[in-house]
């Protein structure tokens, strides 16, 4: 444990953690729109499937304490490395050179801000049910198409995870970096590898209020 703290109160100890449990949040993350992609199979297929889950609480509790847990910790890794970067240079660069630091890494610091804003709106409209205009526990794809219906709701979704897209497309780039699997010969494919995985969760979830404002789920 002492060894683990300490660990921990290293710069490489905290970006271990972020990188950790941002994997695992990824893998949650593609889960769970593999599991809500099941809004293009009909009422029957996706209402199924939540019934499923509900119906192992002790597994759906267990899931979410590590989700919870993973989302705890990688914020706070990430706070602490900001503000001890924001303490080693407490005099900023006269001169800012942004050149070589892509969109998505210069976005990194108020995208996730940003998706955990939406993840708590998220949690209040499809879990709860508290800001959906119309919730009907149990009845998971009502609740999608109804909520989806409404085009700033769909707007909101559809920008939350074009952010989160390019959020983790950088998070996954670093990925390798801080597991020391970077070289400069592989950068391409490591780069071509962080898009695809990130364009792959961004548009898998965007099909889905996309599909129901043009009305090809209703
Ligand atoms: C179009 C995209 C998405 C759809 C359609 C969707 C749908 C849903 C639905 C229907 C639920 C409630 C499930 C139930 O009570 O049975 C839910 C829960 C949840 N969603 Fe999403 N979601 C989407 C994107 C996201 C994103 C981008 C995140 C994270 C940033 C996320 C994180 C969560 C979490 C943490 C829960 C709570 C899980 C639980 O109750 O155990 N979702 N989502």
């Amino acid at each position: 444990m002492q060894a683990a703290l300490s660990f921990y109160g290293t710069a490489v100890g905290k970006k271990m953690v972020v990188a950790v449990t941002g994997l695992f949040l990824f893998l949650f993350l593609l889960i769970h729109m593999l599991g809500n992609l099941q809004l293009f199979a009909g009422p029957e297929a996706l209402n199924h499937y939540a019934a499923f889950l509900h119906s192992k609480p002790v597994l759906v509790w267990g899931f979410r304490v590590l989700v919870a847990g993973a989302f705890a910790l990688h914020i706070l890794a990430t706070l602490q490395l900001f503000l001890q970067n924001l303490g080693a240079r407490p005099v900023p660069y006269r001169v800012k050179r942004t050149v070589e630091i892509d969109y998505s890494s210069r976005t990194m610091i108020w995208s996730g801000p940003l998706v955990l804003l939406f993840l708590l709106y998220h949690l209040l409209h499809l879990t709860v049910g508290s800001v959906h205009p119309d919730f009907s526990a149990g009845d998971v794809y009502r609740n999608v198409v109804t909520a989806f219906s409404l085009w700033p709701v769909a707007a909101v979704y559809i920008g939350a995870n074009l952010l989160l897209g390019f959020h983790l497309k950088h998070g996954l780039w670093s990925w390798f970096q801080t597991l020391g699997l970077a070289h400069p010969r592989y950068n391409r494919w490591r780069n071509c590898f962080a898009w695809l995985l990130a364009l792959l969760l961004a548009t898998g979830n965007i099909a889905m209020p996309v599909a129901v404002l043009a009305g090809w789920v209703d």
